[in-house]
């Protein structure tokens, strides 16, 4: 599929999410194969146009990730037209416009899912950004604000006149937050109604669930917890959907993904006046990871717990490959590569 001038391998995505999908994460799911684009969490259109050293971590990426897209989050036109330019400087293949986030401290500022209040508004910001730059803009939205304002059908199409290459729907609503389930029906509806591609978002956990989803008419998934809790789900999806079996990943496959998390984030650049030592650096992200990828893990509590109070990389070490077996310190498990 394309996104624009863009192509992708695969239709699936790892969706963005904020302190989850670093560059670390992104490279690791990106080498077990079946991802076809990798999103970076959002990162302020503002904070990119002032130059902002923290905006501007958010946004690296390396090469091995491509094809990337850089999500922005602002909702002043002419703002988020200068920082899509430093995004295409920046040589990502995509800038793409946060209009999803619920979150009261973004919304206030007229960004995230309440651009999805002002439609006129939202479409002048893609108007804005497409004049702007060569590379594809694309939106990413909720259903809509609230149940009475389910307005992403129209939207979408507005966004799409004004020239957006591509869109993604997850199928909540901003009210919703997180409760409830994604309207794949909704979504499968703007789907079949927008020429442009239109990739959907909201609750695909296993393999199984993003194939059924691609084969009822949207033309690619963007997986967030999902691949938080099972960062081969893309890999799977797409031996399922090419008629293989979903290929099993072992205990010790599983423990080794964390120890090469690890290594990712010992080797990048980060400001310890802002994150503390690189020690604590590398504990917190693992502390993050680990709420959502001890989920349905057998025993699963007893290495949260544990890695909740490991104080140390050294102890992380440990405690991981002790609980995971692991008994060797390769790279990666050869069969985990596509
Ligand atoms: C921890 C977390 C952070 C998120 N951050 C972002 C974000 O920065 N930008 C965005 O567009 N969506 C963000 N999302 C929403 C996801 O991209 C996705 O649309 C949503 O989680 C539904 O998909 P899922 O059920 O596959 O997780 C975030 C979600 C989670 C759970």
């Amino acid at each position: 599929m394309r996104i624009g001038s863009v192509a992708l391998e695969s239709p699936l995505a790892i969706a963005p999410m904020a302190g989850m999908t670093d560059t670390a994460f992104r490279r690791l799911v990106k080498r077990h194969g079946g991802c076809g684009l990798v999103v970076t969490e959002m990162v302020s259109a503002e904070g990119l146009v002032r130059g902002i050293d923290r905006t501007l971590e958010y946004a690296e990426y390396t090469h091995e990730e491509r094809p990337i897209a850089i999500q922005i989050f602002g909702g002043d036109p002419e703002k988020m037209a200068a920082a899509a330019q430093i995004v295409e400087g920046m040589g990502a293949d995509i800038v793409d416009i946060n209009m999803g986030c619920p979150v009261p401290k973004i919304a206030k500022h007229n960004a995230g899912c309440s651009l999805m209040r002002e439609p006129a508004h939202a479409a002048a910001i893609v108007g804005a950004m497409a004049k702007a730059v060569k590379i594809p803009v694309t939106v990413k939205m909720r259903a809509g604000w609230n149940d009475e304002d389910r307005n992403a059908p129209a939207l979408a199409r507005m966004v799409q006149d004004a020239g957006a290459a591509a869109i993604a729907v997850h199928g909540r609503t901003a009210a919703q937050s997180y409760t409830g389930s994604a309207d794949w029906d909704l979504i499968a509806r703007i789907a079949d109604d927008l020429t442009i591609p239109v990739f959907g978002s909201g609750d695909c956990i296993e393999p199984e669930q993003i194939v059924d989803r691609l084969r009822a008419g949207v033309e690619g998934v963007l997986v967030g917890r999902g691949v938080l809790r099972n960062p081969w789900i893309l890999a799977q999806a797409r031996d399922l959907a090419e008629g293989r079996p979903a290929r099993v990943v072992t205990a010790e496959q599983r423990g080794q993904f964390l120890l090469d998390y690890i290594d990712l984030l010992e080797r990048e650049r980060i400001d310890e006046a802002r994150a503390g030592t690189h020690d604590r650096f590398v504990v917190n992200k693992l502390r993050a990871l680990n709420s959502w990828y001890t989920k349905g893990l057998e025993n699963g509590s007893h290495l949260r717990v544990a890695i909740n109070s490991a104080g140390s990389v050294a102890a992380l070490r440990a405690l991981i490959s002790g609980f995971f077996d692991v008994s060797f310190r390769g790279e990666f498990c050869a069969d985990a590569q596509v």
